[in-house]
């Protein structure tokens, strides 16, 4: 079986963070979001993975992910000149899949369960698409499976985003499939939003008699479309740091009291740190900084004087303010210092960014 993750779309809505890099690459738990899928992908024993690059800055993912070696894995990169739509994407790696089955994974997708079970349901299936199901407070946000209530395990419908939903059952990012689809592709009409979707394709194919089957998943799924679906993500990562293999940080760090800490990280004394909380390598916490729970701060950082909860620090940030703050992403390089002038605040802000004070 081969794996596609999806790496392209512009990340609006992620805006200022987007702006310097693609979506998935922005840091869960100091770890790039699609770096989850691939390692789910990986344990599942999936090697071979094409990654589909859009226009928003490609080099870094080639950058970051390289020809997979470092990671295990064998990359292949397809390129998608523009975001129209999932169905679009897949179409792209007719010629790589050839006959294989195979996983589709959202890059901004981030699943609690691996896929191991998934896979190896999907492997020996006569089915021809396998997808999962998750029960969601607002279903006119996702794709929607209708389930048939006259025949058990059977699907009724699938649609996208509908304004009258007839169920909570959200079809999440993973889409196990088969060569079967590209055809099915070729005759899908793009959606009100221009794109050509991937739920509209699974309806296609189950209307022409084609064998779906689904699962429910248990435990959590997360889509990050928004700075707070990130903040919420990176909190059910860091509540299961270290009890969980497939969300283990890098081996030499140490972990203690659900705080992972840095090789050359150096914390003061008299600072306080309340797990679940992660500090990449080489930063300098403290003095007088308290941090936690849920906060993730990248390498090379240094902290003072700062009450830190719910955040996502990348690398290289200075923070040396009094300042407390929650619900917070800094992007890489960001400084946060006291004002020269006092009484006011002094600001450099890039476009579309937000401060709420
Ligand atoms: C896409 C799919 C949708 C699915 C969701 C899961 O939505 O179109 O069916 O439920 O991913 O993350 P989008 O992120 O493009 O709005």
């Amino acid at each position: 079986m081969k794996g596609i993750i999806l790496h392209g779309g512009h990340g609006t809505r992620l805006r200022p963070l987007t702006h310097t890099g693609p979506k998935q690459l922005l840091p869960i738990a100091n770890k790039p979001m699609s770096q989850y899928a691939l390692e789910d992908l990986k344990i599942s024993g999936i090697t071979e993975i094409g990654i589909i690059i859009g226009d928003v800055y490609p080099e870094k993912v080639k950058e970051y992910y390289g020809t997979g070696e470092k990671f295990g894995v064998k990359i292949t990169y397809i390129y998608q000149d523009t975001p129209k739509g999932i169905s679009h994407a897949i179409r792209l790696c007719k010629d790589f899949i050839d006959d294989d089955k195979f996983v589709v994974y959202l890059g901004d997708n981030v699943l609690r369960k691996n896929l191991i079970d998934y896979t190896k349901k999907f492997q020996t299936s006569d089915s021809d698409a396998m997808i999962l199901l998750c029960e969601v407070d607002e279903p006119q946000r996702f794709g929607i499976a209708e389930l048939d209530k006259n025949k058990h395990g059977k699907i009724k419908k699938i649609m996208e985003k509908p304004k009258n939903p007839p169920s909570n059952l959200a079809v999440i990012g993973i889409y196990f499939l088969t060569s079967k689809i590209f055809d099915i592709i070729d005759n899908l009409k793009p959606s009100w939003r221009g794109e050509l979707e991937i739920t509209d394709a699974l309806d296609m194919l189950m209307n022409q008699g084609n064998k779906i089957e689904y699962n429910t998943v248990t435990g959590w799924w997360k889509d990050t479309g928004t700075p707070e679906d990130i903040i919420h993500a990176n909190k059910l990562v860091l509540d299961s740091i270290g009890t969980e293999n497939q969300f283990l940080i890098d081996t030499d760090t140490e972990i203690k009291d659900n705080i992972v800490i840095g090789k050359g990280t150096e914390i003061s004394r008299d600072s306080f740190i309340t797990g679940p909380v992660i500090i990449g390598k080489n930063c300098k916490i403290g003095p007088s900084v308290r941090i936690g729970p849920y906060v993730s701060i990248g390498d090379n950082c240094k902290l003072q004087q700062c009450e830190i909860q719910d955040s996502i620090i990348m690398a290289d940030c200075t923070v040396n303010a009094k300042v407390d703050f929650s619900c917070s992403i800094i992007a890489h390089g960001s400084e946060i210092e006291d004002s020269n002038i006092p009484k006011k605040h002094q600001f450099l802000l890039g476009e579309r960014s937000q401060l709420k004070l």
